[in-house]
């Protein structure tokens, strides 16, 4: 029997489509023969049309970036998927999502109903051996020092899941009445908005991160953000406060995204030599050692006063938990090098050397080096993370209910921005695992390419 005798045509947004057998399972796949480039040698040459038709499933749509944003720059960051219940789906489907999500580093699904369970399995498809809680609230949450003790609140069926958000929420999953607090830099960074500004609707972005424990547990490869209660408001204004006069105007309670990828692409030579030949340590229990400090006006990273917890008032740790991560996180798709580092986390930077044959000039710790001293730490960092984070080439996610966002953690940083009243009542489910693997960082054909 040929494909053509079992096919149906039709068509829905100005485009052709075909029905089509998958296999020989008992599966029927929509896919759209203008998108013959993508399609994959599964069905053959179809005798009907004279060229290759396969399954395409889900469809990929570029994100709504603002007016902001650098258009060039963003091209590939994000798509909203369309066509698929996220809900249930198949592992043909999930293969392509994980495949998207690993080139745009981000994937947004609209209209979507999914419960704690779905969501955990859907979190879980991507790294299938994870399965604790990967922010390590589980670990350094249970001492109320810790900065993530009072962001998140464990649904008591499905505790890898988080609820989120702001205000009081009743009778939710299991939860009676959670008190939930949108976190704000006003009781973070060193300095704020004062308050007339801020009735004026300016704020700022909270921390830049990645989600992850950065103590004993690998960081997460995705996370999974669902906007289930999504109160609506004024624009806000996100100001750097930096000296530089940048600020951005922000969807209120947005959460905003870098690529890690721009932000090692746009670095000067010398800068990308170091990236890549260098290897950040986290502190032992970072949350608890950094909550006593303050950061910087821009949210990446600590002001430098000495105030961090001192080792010894530190929850027990051990030297064999504590995590040396390269710079430089490898994409397990597109191969392309993301910088991927939690500034505020950071203690020391462990530098190694040129490689043989490499231009000395201008090259930053040539002969390789240990810093320990936390000024130069930060100070190294944020010059190599300050471009990545300009007004241009940050996404704003605008929330809607029944979003579900995607991220690839290991190739993007996030943050919180903005301040909600008490009666602006959020709630969002958060997920993410501990990862069943380290990060890979470059390879040795990276480091000749750029050191
Ligand atoms: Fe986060």
């Amino acid at each position: 029997m040929t494909y053509a005798a079992q096919m149906f045509f039709f068509s829905w947004q100005g485009h052709v489509h075909v029905l089509v057998p998958f296999s020989s399972a008992p599966i029927w796949s929509a896919c759209s023969i203008n998108r013959l480039p993508h399609l994959s040698s599964e069905l053959g040459t179809l005798p009907l049309l004279d060229t290759a038709i396969t399954i395409m499933a889900i469809e990929l749509a570029p994100f709504p970036v603002p007016a902001s944003a650098d258009s060039v720059k963003l091209a590939d960051f994000g798509r909203e998927v369309r066509g698929i219940n996220v809900a249930e789906f198949t592992p043909e489907q999930f293969k392509e999502i994980e495949e998207a999500l690993y080139k745009h580093g981000a994937l947004l699904f609209r209209n979507t109903k999914l419960s704690p369970a779905q969501q955990y399995a859907l979190t879980k498809a991507f790294d299938p051996q994870s399965e604790s809680y990967g922010h390590g609230n589980n670990k350094t949450g249970e001492t109320k020092k810790s900065i993530l003790h009072p962001d998140l609140k464990t649904i008591p069926s499905v505790p890898q899941v988080q609820l989120i958000g702001n205000g009081v929420v009743y009778n939710h999953e299991g939860l009676a009445e959670a008190k939930l607090k949108h976190p704000n830099h006003t009781t973070f960074h060193k300095t704020r908005v004062s308050p007339e500004d801020e009735d004026k609707g300016v704020t700022r972005f909270y921390r830049w991160h990645i989600d992850a424990a950065l103590y004993d547990l690998n960081p997460p490869k995705v996370t999974t953000l669902y906007g289930i209660t999504v109160p609506q408001g004024e624009k806000q204004i996100c100001r750097y406060d930096d000296g530089t006069g940048d600020e951005l105007e922000v969807p209120l309670g947005t959460t905003a995204f870098v690529s890690g990828k721009v932000m090692f692409d746009i670095l000067p030579p010398e800068l990308k030599s170091f990236a890549v030949r260098s290897k950040v340590k986290y502190a032992a229990h970072p949350y608890v050692w950094m909550a006593p400090a303050h950061a910087m006006p821009t949210g990446l990273g600590i002001e430098t006063e000495g105030l961090e917890l001192p080792l010894e008032e530190l929850p027990a740790w051990e030297e064999s938990k504590l995590k040396i991560l390269p710079i430089l996180w490898k994409n397990p798709v597109t191969g392309d090098l993301h910088f991927q580092v939690h500034p505020c986390g950071v203690q020391e930077l462990i530098v190694s050397p040129l490689p043989e044959g490499a231009n000395r000039e201008g090259a930053l710790y040539p002969d390789g080096g240990h810093i320990k001293d936390l000024k130069e730490v930060r100070g190294l960092l944020y010059k190599m993370q300050r471009p990545g984070i300009a007004p241009s080439l940050i996404y704003p996610h605008d929330w809607k209910e029944d979003d579900l966002v995607i991220f690839h953690n290991r190739g993007v940083l996030h943050t919180v921005v903005g301040a909600f009243k008490p009666d602006q009542v959020r709630a969002f489910h958060q997920c993410n695992l501990a990862a069943s693997d380290e990060p890979a960082g470059p390879s040795a054909e990276d480091v000749k390419k750029w050191a």
